[in-house]
């Protein structure tokens, strides 16, 4: 009798024989993958019929521990192939590090601070994920739950960079708001002035034959805006001191800045951002916050999510994994499944009591995280709409409070809410040390030095969000020195526990790598259930 092969398995010996390229060749000519497949690892998610292949159905129970992005998207991958998933959560919101501050949303932090958002009804703050890049598995989830996108304005020629005199950076424009276009416009200018020169005066010849050096000259014309004798001039890229108009207004260009000036300010060090893999526009986010997805996520599942439930204790043994957890002042409370999917950030995960091994206990401990924060700023008015013209976007800053970012949705309307600081490691610890009122007061103080009294004026309210110091998280995602021994540690079941969460990714601080993490554990506890 000849085996009938589930296309999974066809393709698993596919790959066995021919190695992953073989089998890559096969999606390709079942049309599983695109021609953008550089982007996309191909997932078959667990499905009914693997079991009734084999003559059964699927009574397997999962316990997940933790419902942010891992965990949820664990439980609706397993429930595809009728697996019974329960997921414990220790906070009263699906999410985990995906939060939206809105009108009412709380805080305790680890020392018992409170905050309360106070923002007016409709807007909100994404307070932990706020952009997805276009190739990210985020956005097939997005798709597939129905949660409507809009653009995220990564980048904007009219948001600003300000740089104040540092060790590092000095000189006459430093301590000035300037137009991201006008420093852009003149960096490229000047160094294709430079370059021109350099290939004008023959001193690349043995680098380009006579054909490279007329298209090479003909490309820094252009992408220079170079005039004439190839020298930089200034050009209207940059932006203009009276903007063109009717009449008899052609524009006056504003002139370009001194080129030593904007190298001693250090504006270039911002440039590579938007070039990252994934920090190029264009990007996205779900209308109405970031949270629309984890809702959405956990309104498909069929298991229960039990909130306010915190894991105290982690057994797994040969029949099967034993969770002890308290909820609601009530400790000690029992829960047993054949395997369980753990989610639970490493470091908190360390403390908790487990059958794991010492080796992974030292691991998880020593996983460290970035500190990070982020500030929202409630303003009465859109000034940095209606007086600076910028719509989206983020401005630069050498400031402690890193970056300000302008909304990308609610154009033209009366309020908004910006993000005050978004900073990392000492910038973000040193704002761990405040009150939320203080940490206001300097977010507004360091604020006014880009967008001037205004700032003051118009400020209403605000809420941060210091990830060190919130409960359940404590910390922004996992930094690797390098992936090695300790990596492929945590990455491996314990018994029947299985682990999922960014950190288990090369794709750390971002959905993604969450998304691609549960897919994996996903993938090998079903290959498990199905060969045992
Ligand atoms: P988590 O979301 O941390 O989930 C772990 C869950 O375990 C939580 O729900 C937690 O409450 C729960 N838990 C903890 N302890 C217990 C316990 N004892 N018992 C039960 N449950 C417990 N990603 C993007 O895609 N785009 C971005 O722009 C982006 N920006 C970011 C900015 C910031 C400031 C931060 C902090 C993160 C950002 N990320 C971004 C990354 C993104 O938030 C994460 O990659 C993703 O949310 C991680 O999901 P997770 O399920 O792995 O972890
Ligand atoms: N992924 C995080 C962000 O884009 C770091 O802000």
């Amino acid at each position: 009798m000849v085996a009938r092969l589930t296309r999974r398995e066809f393709l698993y010996a596919l790959a066995a024989v021919g190695g992953a390229g073989a089998a890559l060749g096969t999606l390709e000519i079942w049309d599983l993958v695109t021609p953008a497949a550089e982007y996309q690892v191909p997932f078959d998610p667990p499905r009914k019929s693997d079991f009734s292949m084999r003559g059964r159905g699927n009574d397997t129970t999962v316990l997940i521990l933790g419902a942010g992005i891992a965990g949820l998207t664990a439980a609706y991958e397993l429930e595809k192939a009728g697996y019974r998933c329960r997921i414990l959560e220790a906070r009263l919101r699906p999410g985990g590090r995906n939060w939206t501050v809105r009108r009412g949303s709380t805080d305790t932090d680890l020392d018992g601070v409170e905050q309360i958002a106070r923002f007016s009804e409709d807007l909100y703050m994404n307070a932990g994920p706020a952009r997805i890049p276009q190739h990210h598995t985020t956005l097939e989830y997005c798709r597939e739950l129905g949660v409507p996108i809009e653009p995220f304005t990564n980048v904007n020629a009219d948001a600003y960079y300000f740089n104040e005199e540092d060790g590092r950076f000095s000189g006459g424009l430093t301590g000035r708001t300037v137009r991201q276009r006008a420093v852009k416009a003149d960096y490229v200018g000047y160094t294709s002035e430079l370059l021109a020169k350099v290939v004008n005066q023959g001193a690349l010849d043995a680098e380009l034959s006579p054909a490279d050096r007329e298209a090479m000259i003909e490309f820094l014309r252009a992408v220079g805006a170079l005039g004439p004798d190839d020298r930089y001039l200034g050009s209207g890229r940059r932006g203009y001191r009276n903007p063109p108009g009717a009449g008899n207004r052609p524009g006056v260009v504003s002139p370009p800045f001194d080129l030593s000036d904007l190298l001693a300010a250090g504006f270039g060090h911002y440039f590579p951002f938007e070039l990252e893999w994934d920090q190029a526009m264009m990007m996205f986010q779900p209308v109405g916050g970031m949270d629309r997805l984890p809702y959405a996520l956990a309104r498909a599942l069929e298991g229960e999510i039990v909130y306010s439930a915190e894991v105290r204790s982690i057994n797994s043994t040969d029949e099967g994994v034993e969770v002890i957890y308290t909820r609601d002042g009530r400790n000690g409370i029992q829960v047993r499944a054949d395997y369980a999917v753990c989610t639970i950030p490493p470091r908190i995960l360390a403390r908790i009591n487990s059958t794991f091994t010492p080796e992974l206990k030292r691991g998880l401990a020593s996983v460290t995280t970035i500190p990070t924060a982020k500030m929202g700023l409630e303003f009465r008015r859109r000034f940095w709409e209606e007086d600076d013209q910028i719509f989206g976007g983020i401005t630069n800053t050498n400031l402690d409070i890193g970056t300000i970012w302008y909304p990308s949705s609610g154009f033209l309307s009366k309020r908004g809410i910006l993000i005050g600081y978004y900073n990392y490691f000492d910038q973000a610890l040193s704002y761990d040390e405040l009150s939320p009122t203080e940490r206001i007061e300097r977010a507004i103080a360091q604020g006014g030095k880009v967008h001037g009294d205004v700032y003051a004026r118009e400020f209403e309210t605000g809420f941060s969000a210091q990830w060190n110091r919130i409960k359940y998280s404590e910390g922004g995602w996992a930094l690797w020195a390098d992936r090695g021994e300790n990596y492929r540690l945590l990455t491996q079941p314990q018994g029947r526990v299985y682990f999922a969460g960014d950190h288990l990714s090369y794709v750390t601080s971002w959905q993604h790598g969450a998304f691609e993490s549960a897919r994996q554990a996903v993938t090998d506890l079903h290959q498990r259930v199905l060969s045992a």
